[in-house]
C-alpha cells in the first residue's frame, strides 16, 4: 500500500514535470508571437492579460477543491470560509509571493516584447541560480560540489548567450535595438530574483503546513487579482478608460491567458510533488524545444555559434545539477 502510494506520487512528479515542459514551451512561443504580430486595432494590454490569467486560475483551483470534496457545494463553501476567510493571518502570508509574482508576470511581457524567445528562455535560466541560493538560505538545503560547479557553468552559459552578436548596420536602429535589448535583459534579471524568492517562499509555506495546494493557490490568486488590478490602473488606466479592459484581445491572447493560468496550476503541482530546483530542470528541456521551433518555424532568431555554445553550457549545467547528491526530499526537515 505504501509502495503503491509512493509510486503514484513519483508518477505525479514526472507527469507534472512533463506537462511543465510542454506548457513552458507553448507559453513562451505564443506570448512572443502575440506581442510581435501586429494585427488591426490596438494591441492587447499585458497587464490585463495577467489579471485574466489570475481569474482563470482561481476558477480552476476552485473547481479542483470542489472535486477534492466529492463535488459537494456545502463542503466547498465550508473550506473556503474556514481556510481562507477565517484564517486571515494564514491567507496574508501569501500576499508576499503573490505581489512578487504579479510584478514578475508583468515583467515577462516586457522581456518578451524586447527579446526573441530563445534569448529570453536561456537568460531566464539564471533563475536556477537564484532558486538555489534562496533554497540554501531559506530552506537550509545543502548543495554538493557538482551542484555549485553546475551553477558556475550556468552563469558562463548565460553570459555567452548574452554576448553581443551582429548589430544592424544603421546606427539609429542599432541604438534602438540595443536599448530595448537592455530593457528586456533587465526585466528578465529582476524576474529571475523574484522567481527564486517567490518559488522558495511558496514551497516553504506548502511544506510547513497541511493545507491543500489548491487552497493555497486560491489564496495566492486572490492577492494576485488585487495586485494585478492595481497594475492595470497604474500603468494602463488611461488606455482602459479609452478602449476598455479587453481591447485588442483575440484568440491568440486568450491562448496566452489560458496557458499562463495552466502554468500556475502545473507549477504549484511541481513544487508540491517535486521541488523548485527540478522545476528549473524542466524548463531547461523546454529551451531545446523552443529554440528548435523558434529557429525552424518562427524564424525570428538566427543562432550564432556563441549562442549555441552558451545554450549547450546551460543544458549541461542543468543536467549536472541533478547528477549528484540529490537534495534532501524534504528540505524543511534537513
Ligand atoms: O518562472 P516561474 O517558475 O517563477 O513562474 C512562476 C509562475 O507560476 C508565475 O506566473 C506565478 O504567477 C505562477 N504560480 C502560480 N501558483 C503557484 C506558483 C506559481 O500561479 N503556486
Amino acid at each position: 500500500w505504501a509502495a503503491a502510494l509512493s509510486m503514484a506520487s513519483s508518477q505525479l512528479k514526472y507527469v507534472s514535470l512533463g506537462v511543465l515542459v510542454l506548457q513552458t514551451t507553448s507559453l513562451v512561443l505564443t506570448m512572443r508571437y502575440s506581442r510581435t504580430l501586429q494585427g488591426e486595432g490596438p494591441r492587447y494590454l499585458a497587464s490585463s492579460a495577467v489579471v485574466s490569467a489570475e481569474l482563470l486560475k482561481i476558477l480552476a483551483c476552485t473547481l479542483l477543491v470542489f472535486k477534492e470534496h466529492s463535488y459537494s457545494l456545502r463542503a466547498l463553501n465550508r473550506v473556503i470560509t474556514e481556510e481562507i476567510f477565517n484564517k486571515p493571518m494564514e491567507t496574508l502570508k501569501l500576499a508576499i509571493p503573490s505581489g512578487i509574482y504579479t510584478l514578475q508576470n508583468n515583467l515577462l511581457y516586457v522581456a518578451l516584447s524586447n527579446l526573441d524567445a530563445a534569448t529570453y528562455q536561456v537568460t531566464y535560466q539564471l533563475k536556477i541560480l537564484t532558486t538555489a541560493l534562496f533554497s540554501v538560505s531559506m530552506l537550509g538545503r545543502r548543495l554538493g560540489v557538482y551542484q555549485w560547479l553546475s551553477l558556475l557553468i550556468l552563469m558562463a552559459g548565460v553570459a555567452l548567450v548574452q554576448w553581443p552578436s551582429d548589430f544592424p548596420a544603421v546606427p539609429e536602429q542599432r541604438q534602438l535595438s540595443a536599448g530595448s535589448q537592455l530593457a528586456g535583459v533587465v526585466a528578465v534579471l529582476v524576474a529571475c530574483c523574484s522567481s527564486g524568492f517567490a518559488g522558495v517562499y511558496f514551497e516553504k509555506i506548502l511544506k510547513e503546513t497541511k493545507q491543500s495546494v489548491w487552497v493555497r493557490n486560491i489564496q495566492l490568486g486572490l492577492f494576485g487579482l488585487v495586485f494585478g488590478l492595481m497594475a492595470v490602473f497604474v500603468y494602463d488606466g488611461e488606455r482602459v478608460r479609452e478602449s476598455g479592459m479587453f481591447q485588442g484581445y483575440n484568440r491568440i491572447t486568450w491562448t496566452v491567458v489560458a496557458l499562463q493560468a495552466l502554468g500556475g496550476l502545473v507549477i504549484a503541482a511541481v513544487i508540491k510533488y517535486a521541488d523548485n530546483i527540478l522545476k528549473g530542470f524542466a524548463t531547461s528541456v523546454s529551451i531545446i524545444l523552443s529554440t528548435l521551433i523558434s529557429y525552424f518555424w518562427l524564424q525570428d532568431f538566427d543562432p550564432t555559434s556563441i549562442f549555441f555554445l552558451g545554450t549547450v553550457l546551460v543544458i549541461v549545467a542543468t543536467f549536472l545539477y541533478g547528477y549528484e547528491g540529490k537534495p534532501s526530499p524534504n528540505p524543511s526537515r534537513a
